[in-house]
């Protein structure tokens, strides 16, 4: 008998959409598996085994001092950096180091808090104020992440306070608008680099719009079957991204996986998808991962600048200035609102998204 029921069982094939649907209706995430005890990562979270080298070589990853008087050599590591890797570090930015604390902690005490109030955020409706959930592509996506994730749009227009969580109102606040004036800093250093006057991506909009991304990737009793966040690019104009110091974020460099190393009081700046196409290619927008960890909790707070997912009829393309007959256009035009919604709508299926609106 506990032979034909093990016969039975090995050959039903399994069946991926209930297990998602019925990891999705825990509404606890991969906190509520882990808090559980379970020692194996179930099927819906594993992935194909990755193909890409890891740099055997130490990689000196660039960090750029934002009080140095030097502007002109600003301007220019963060131009080379953009150019090159798509990412770089920053220090001296403005952001006090207990604010980034105290941010992070915030994430943790939002995925760690009681779970009858955090159920009550999880949602898969993006017109909420707070989005909660596991996997924003977990329906669409080859392999589901280690990782739970809140979201909030903080501008253009911030929510009012009460509806944030509690556990992190304050802090997810203040540090959004830190942020916000970081961003415009960095735009401003960003479209001298491109030979552009300071305010000009200002004055287009890419800094106006701030989502913010509160990412928990609990610690994982298997990392290798699967990943923290899959390889992707960012769908906005910029990231600036805090992490803890677990490491794990890799980005992809002349075909191999570079570590971006946890660095005490420094930011993570990458360009997004759509700085790359307004730049026509100059500025990259790299890919990146993130790796499943033993350790964890791993916590990090990812803030996009793009506009909101509300309907603008703003078009973005290829800057005039940037574009000549040698160096014709090489994107259609799109708003950032239809952008970001085709990008939502692949999840990370590893397909670079900018490809779709290449001319
Ligand atoms: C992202 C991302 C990296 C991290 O949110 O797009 O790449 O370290 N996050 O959480
Ligand atoms: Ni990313």
């Amino acid at each position: 008998m506990t032979q034909f029921t093990n016969m039975v069982t090995t050959t039903v094939p399994h069946d991926r959409a209930a297990e998602l649907k019925a990891f999705d209706e825990t509404k606890s995430g991969v906190q509520g598996l882990v808090n559980a005890g379970i020692q194996q990562v179930p099927r819906i979270f594993i992935n194909q085994p990755e193909t890409i080298p890891k740099s055997s070589t130490l990689f000196d990853f660039p960090v750029i001092d934002l009080a140095s008087t030097d502007r002109a050599s600003t301007v220019d590591n963060i131009r080379a950096a953009s150019e090159n890797l798509g990412f770089f570090q920053i220090v001296n930015h403005g952001i006090p180091v207990t604010v980034m604390h105290e941010m992070l902690q915030g994430v943790r005490r939002f995925h760690e808090q009681d779970l009858e109030i955090k159920k009550r955020f999880y949602t898969r409706d993006n017109t909420k104020t707070v989005v909660y959930n596991s996997n924003f592509d977990l329906y669409t996506s080859p392999a589901a992440n280690w990782r739970d994730t809140f979201l909030s749009f903080m501008a253009p227009s911030p929510p009012p306070p009460e509806e944030l969580p509690e556990v992190c109102r304050d802090i997810q606040i203040e540090y959004s608008n830190h942020v916000l004036k970081l961003g415009g800093l960095l735009f401003g250093l960003i479209s001298e680099g491109l030979g552009l006057k300071q305010d000009y991506l200002g004055d287009m909009g890419c800094d106006k719009g701030l989502a913010f991304l509160g990412h928990c990737y609990p610690a994982c009793p298997q990392p290798d079957l699967t990943m923290g966040t899959t390889k992707h690019t960012d769908a906005g104009f910029l990231t600036v991204l805090l992490q803890d110091q677990i490491g794990g974020l890799q980005i992809l460099h002349q075909n191999q996986w570079i570590d971006v190393p946890p660095t005490p009081g420094a930011l993570v700046i990458n360009i997004g998808d759509l700085l790359q196409m307004i730049t026509n290619d100059k500025l990259k927008s790299v890919e990146h991962r993130v790796l499943a960890n033993v350790k964890g909790p791993r916590v990090s707070v990812a803030c996009f600048f793009s506009t909101s997912l509300a309907a603008s009829t703003k078009v973005y393309g290829p800057i005039k200035e940037l574009v000549s007959d040698e160096n014709p256009a090489r994107y259609r035009e799109t708003t950032a609102h239809d952008y970001m919604r085709y990008s939502f709508s692949k999840g990370l299926n590893g397909v670079p998204r900018l490809l779709h609106f290449k001319l």
